[in-house]
């Protein structure tokens, strides 16, 4: 079964929309297996971001997700890793479809409310920067 790795940056945990983002995965169908509130320290912004080391506004990025808590999770289920991207719309949250995630909560592409990995070598990555093994669970749902 896939994961992946999404987090909710600064400015979604500030706009109290944590409930919101978890409650459209959970309605979706996917199953949170790990969640935690972090501070994200610079060297793990700076692995986290290593592919837009040498982009103009990495500086901004490392600055931006260190400034406050995020809330980091991971989801399972099938194609989880391209239908979580869907469900968030495009990077630029003002070229985000109405309906998905940037589309309805954000505006600047700095603070584009949440992240998810794009590839199942990069949530392999993420989750694995992210989290111990024993911070995840495994489970078949019954009810
Ligand atoms: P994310 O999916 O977390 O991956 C890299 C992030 O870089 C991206 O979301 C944006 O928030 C950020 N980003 C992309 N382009 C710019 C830009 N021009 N200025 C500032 N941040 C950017």
């Amino acid at each position: 079964m896939e994961r992946t790795f999404l987090m909710v940056k600064p400015d979604g945990v500030q706009r109290n929309l944590v409930g919101e983002i978890v409650s459209r995965f959970e309605q979706k169908g996917y199953t949170l297996v790990g969640a935690k509130m972090l501070a994200v320290s610079k060297e793990l912004a700076e692995t986290h971001y290593g592919e837009h080391k040498e982009r103009p506004f990495f500086g901004e990025l490392v600055g931006f997700i260190t400034s406050s808590p995020v809330f980091a999770m991971v989801w399972e289920g099938e194609n989880v890793i391209s239908e979580a991207r869907k469900m968030m719309g495009a990077t630029n949250p003002q070229e985000a479809t109405p309906g998905t995630i940037r589309g309805d909560y954000g505006i600047q592409v700095s603070k584009n409310v949440i992240h998810g990995s794009d590839s199942v070598e990069s949530a392999a990555r993420e989750i694995d920067l992210f989290f111990n093994e024993d911070e995840l669970v495994s489970f078949k749902k019954t009810n």
